[in-house]
């Protein structure tokens, strides 16, 4: 890496761009945010401010450390910005293409030892990288949602991506005091794999009335101790978002347990997306992304 304090680089500033620039100031790195959107720019400096806020109020943070990584973070609405970044995330839209064209376009913004990490939940990480002058560059680093706050990125060699980027990954990753855990370029990786039929087939189970949604989430959190049950984990990662990347990995896999269920058509049509609309499986009193 390039500097002793690396910089990291972050585009697209939605849900997740605006999480991974959170990990990044509070670990300490300077953050260059950019989006093509000025408007999702202003949003994200809004959602950043509220979160760090907050961990000022629940005494997480002190008030000097709070200004510090407020001014750790310089958003741009100026993709050229992001050329002095050691690492650069990629969280534009799950949409192969488009992220093509991003790294064509950073190819030409940043110097050649730019690490560039895909965050794609279902892509290939392959074929993302191919659209690169230089694929073995780029690598896999797929945060969870909401990134301030879950540990685990599935780091991903795709079959360009060089030992260093990979290993470089792996660097960055526990440097932002996340856990990274080493994947193939499979479609879901290691997690959206398993955990995608798991969350369908507790819809289904909801839909044949095998439980109600508080009874199947006890069950899941009682039975199998995982923290939050299936229909909370749901309304955290939002129902229009796990649709996508169930029809995604259904598209590569042809398996029917990735079918996203009629149930998850019917709540985005009534605008039922999870906690970010305030209303999911649960009701919540204010609509936030990072449970702030
Ligand atoms: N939301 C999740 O739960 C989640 C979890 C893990 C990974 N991911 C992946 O992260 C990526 C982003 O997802 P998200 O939910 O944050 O999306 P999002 O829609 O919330 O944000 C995407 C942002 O990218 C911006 N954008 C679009 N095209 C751009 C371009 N060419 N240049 C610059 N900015 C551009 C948009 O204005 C928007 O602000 C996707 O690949 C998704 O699969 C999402």
């Amino acid at each position: 890496m390039s500097s002793e304090t690396p910089t990291l680089g972050v585009v697209g500033s939605g849900t997740m761009g605006s999480g991974i620039a959170i990990v990044g100031v509070l670990a300490g790195r300077r953050v260059l945010l950019h989006d093509g959107s000025a408007p999702a720019l202003d949003a994200a400096v809004e959602r950043i401010g509220r979160f760090i806020e907050g961990g000022v109020q629940r005494n997480k943070l002190t008030a000097a450390d709070a200004e510090d990584a407020r001014r750790r973070i310089v958003v741009s609405d100026d993709l050229g910005a992001l050329d002095a970044a050691d690492l650069i995330v990629e969280t534009i839209p799950e949409d192969l293409a488009a992220k093509q064209a991003l790294i064509e376009t950073l190819d030409e913004a940043c110097p050649t030892a730019t690490l560039i990490a895909t965050n794609t939940s279902t892509l290939s990480v392959t074929a993302i990288a191919a659209a690169s002058d230089t694929p073995s560059r780029v690598v896999g680093m797929h945060f969870c949602n909401p990134a301030p706050l879950m540990k685990l990125v599935e780091v991903v060699e795709g079959e360009l991506t060089s030992a260093k980027a990979a290993s470089d990954a792996l660097e960055w990753t526990r440097n932002l005091g996340k856990v990274p855990v080493r994947c193939r370029d499979r479609p879901g990786f290691i997690l959206n794999r398993v955990l995608v039929p798991f969350e369908n087939d507790c819809i289904r189970a909801l839909e044949r009335g095998d439980g109600t949604i508080e009874e199947i989430d006890l069950a899941v959190r009682e039975g199998l101790r995982h923290p939050m049950g299936p229909f909370e984990l749901l309304d955290t990662v939002g129902l229009d978002v796990h649709r996508d990347v169930s029809n995604s990995l259904f598209d590569q896999l042809h398996d029917e347990r990735f079918a996203p269920p009629p149930l998850v058509d019917r709540m985005i049509e009534a605008g039922h997306l999870g906690r970010k609309s305030g209303q999911g499986f649960y009701q919540y009193e204010t609509a936030g992304m990072f449970g702030e």
